[in-house]
């Protein structure tokens, strides 16, 4: 079950060519994109995951996403979504092709949550931490390398999924050189420490995580206390638990880190699901 919407309002047929072989987004990853969650006809976060869209057009120096025909290609997958009760909004914005107008290519697409995220969700994950290369200032001494947008270009990130498969894990949490923990190539890592949440800050170059910021408002107002401060390598073998947060994923726990079993949190991980959902 597939359902694309375009932005100029109509439906199109998802297994139809669409796109142009000459689209900057093709040709060079040149673009930006979310991905959203909907739960029973509810999109999640819409709102910040538009600003995020906004946010990440900026950091390419590309026009700003047209907000209304967005929500209204939102409106459109969702009303005419005929799946399961979850579903991932996927939404993608362009540069448009090249040598044209500055028109960008957009659309909407509701598609199934795959199994492999489904087993996740049930059965947590082993990770291994991959160094990214970066140092904690970089996003800030150098703009251009657009850390921390949601840019098109994510196959670094999927070459690191397929380097984890390689050492028998499923997942990566990024590191700094210096071994200071980032983000996963899809996902904020999250840990807990007593009564504590405690995420990386997005300044050291990662994407501000929605679904961490909805965790993180709940657990606040349960009485948690959240940190978001820099988190060294070596913290999470200490933690009493380490999570990847992702709208599709929600909130999945890590059992295993670079081969070494960490301390079993599936009490707490339905803990944190249950305060996650009740954003909702
Ligand atoms: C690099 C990266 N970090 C973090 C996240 C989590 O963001 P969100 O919770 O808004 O889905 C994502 C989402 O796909 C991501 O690609």
């Amino acid at each position: 079950m597939r359902v694309l919407a375009l932005l100029d309002g109509t439906l199109a047929d998802p297994d139809s060519p669409l796109i142009r072989v000459d689209d900057l987004g093709l040709m060079r990853g040149d673009g930006v994109f979310e991905t959203i969650l909907v739960v029973d006809g509810k999109p999640r976060e819409l709102t910040p995951h538009l600003d995020r869209l906004d946010r990440s057009a900026a950091m390419l120096d590309m026009p700003a996403p047209p907000r209304a025909e967005f929500e209204r290609a939102v409106e459109l997958v969702i009303g005419n979504w005929a799946g399961g009760r979850e579903f991932a909004l996927k939404l993608v914005y362009t540069r448009g092709i090249e040598g044209g107008d500055g028109t960008g290519t957009g659309f909407a697409l509701g598609m199934e949550i795959g199994a492999k995220v489904l087993k996740q969700r049930a059965e947590g994950l082993s990770a291994v931490t991959l160094d990214r290369g970066i140092e904690p200032d970089l996003a800030d001494r150098a703009p251009w390398l657009l850390l921390g947008a949601k840019s098109l270009s994510y196959a670094i990130n999927m070459a690191a999924i397929r380097e984890a498969e390689r050492r028998g894990a499923v997942e990566v949490i990024f590191t700094t050189s210096s071994g200071s923990v980032l983000e996963g190539p899809t996902s904020t890592v999250v840990l807990v420490r007593g009564k504590t949440l405690v995420t990386p800050p997005s300044k050291l170059g990662i994407l501000p995580g929605t679904t961490q910021y909805a965790l993180f408002r709940a657990a606040e107002r349960a009485g948690w206390t959240v940190l978001v401060e820099p988190i060294q390598t070596s913290e999470l073998y200490d933690a009493e638990g380490v999570f990847l947060a992702s709208s599709v994923r929600k909130i999945t726990r890590v059992h295993t880190l670079d081969g070494k079993q960490l301390p079993d949190s599936s009490t707490l991980l339905t803990e944190l699901q249950g305060l996650y959902e009740s954003e909702y």
